[in-house]
């Protein structure tokens, strides 16, 4: 495991405003592939703000301190400073986790599943305090496919939930569970790749690279206990256990992105049932999508302990 303490200043600036943050103790755990496609819909304030709420109920005070998440006053983007609306962050795609890919190539286990589609959202733009600078986010759920059987969950602080089924291709995503259903229509602008839009990619940027992700109170590694596999993801998980003991549920999720190739992507919700309204935070609301992007990436994922300091 490389346990790095880093002391680093973002610069982080989103739209025209500037924020100078320092961060810590960073341990990385684990390593995956990523290609996908990622959107950004618009949700009212007062759907967002439940949600927070709930997040605070379901996490105990700890014995790091109960972290605190508000949709801050300044949020970046200058149409959102005065706005009703808050960006929520949905992404489906294929992920492969890499630290068990030598063990199961010799011995293939039916039960396991180390790759395969996945859907999340998250909440970005969020902060400790109404003026604190909105460099957090909160996952509020990932979908798998029941069928894969055993999954490592690498994205540890989300609430995973499995679903009937995921399909994505180069023109669709469907994801189906029980009557409920999410059909996205994708016109991938891969070939040739052409650059989401400047402000696009920054806000992007935003949500995945320079944000500490929180979600679950303490992260999932139950996956280990489960299986005897030799694995890094289990050594590290192993080694972050007393760490995440003394600071949870102070503890988020950092990623670092590289060879990240992001092509403009356009993407219309063609269907979507109540479920999956709920699911994205969307209600009744008409769909108003910000933004869109496909990407693949590598990505190391680590946890911050105490992540607010
Ligand atoms: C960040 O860390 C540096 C060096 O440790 C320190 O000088 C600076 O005051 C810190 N800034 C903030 C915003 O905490
Ligand atoms: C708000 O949070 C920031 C860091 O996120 C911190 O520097 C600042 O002191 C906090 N302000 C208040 C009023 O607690
Ligand atoms: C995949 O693409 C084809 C068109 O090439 C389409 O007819 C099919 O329904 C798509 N959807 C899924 C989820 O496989
Ligand atoms: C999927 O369907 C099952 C059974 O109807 C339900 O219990 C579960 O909450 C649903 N999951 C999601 C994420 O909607
Ligand atoms: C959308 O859902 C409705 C109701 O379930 C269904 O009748 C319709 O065929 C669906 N449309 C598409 C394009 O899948």
């Amino acid at each position: 495991m490389r346990n790095v303490r880093i002391i680093k200043v973002f610069l982080i600036s989103t739209g025209l405003l500037f924020f100078t943050v320092n961060a810590t103790y960073v341990s990385y755990v684990t390593s995956a592939a990523w290609d996908g496609v990622g959107f950004c819909i618009y949700v009212k304030r007062e759907t967002i703000q439940k949600r927070l709420d709930a997040y605070h109920n379901s996490i105990s005070d700890g014995c790091g301190g109960r972290p605190s998440l508000v949709i801050p006053e300044k949020r970046g983007f200058s149409d959102l400073e005065t706005s009703d609306y808050h960006p929520v962050f949905v992404t489906f795609g294929h992920v492969t986790s890499h630290d068990f890919d030598d063990y199961l190539k010799h011995n293939p286990d039916p039960c396991v599943a180390v790759s395969g589609l996945e859907v999340s959202v998250k909440i970005p733009l969020l902060a400790a305090n109404a003026s604190g600078p909105p460099i957090y986010a909160l996952s509020v759920a990932k979908l798998y496919e029941k069928s894969r059987g055993d999954i490592p969950k690498i994205n540890f602080l989300y609430p995973y939930f499995p679903v009937d089924e995921i399909q994505f291709n180069d023109s669709e995503f469907v994801v189906k569970n029980g009557s409920d259903e999410m059909r996205v229509s994708v016109i991938k602008h891969n070939h040739p790749c052409e650059s989401p839009r400047p402000i696009v990619m920054e806000e992007f940027e935003e949500f995945r690279v320079s944000e500490f992700y929180f979600g679950l109170s303490k992260p999932d590694f139950s996956f280990c206990d489960r299986h005897s596999f030799q694995s890094d993801f289990c050594t590290n998980a192993k080694q972050v256990q007393s760490a995440v003991d003394r600071h949870a549920p102070n503890i988020c999720q950092k990623y670092e992105v590289s060879n990240k190739r992001a092509c403009d992507a356009s993407v219309e919700v063609v269907n979507i049932t109540s479920g999956f309204r709920d699911f994205i935070l969307l209600g009744r609301d008409p769909i108003n999508i910000l933004a869109s992007e496909s990407y693949s990436s590598d990505t190391v994922v680590g946890l911050k302990y105490p992540c607010q300091e």
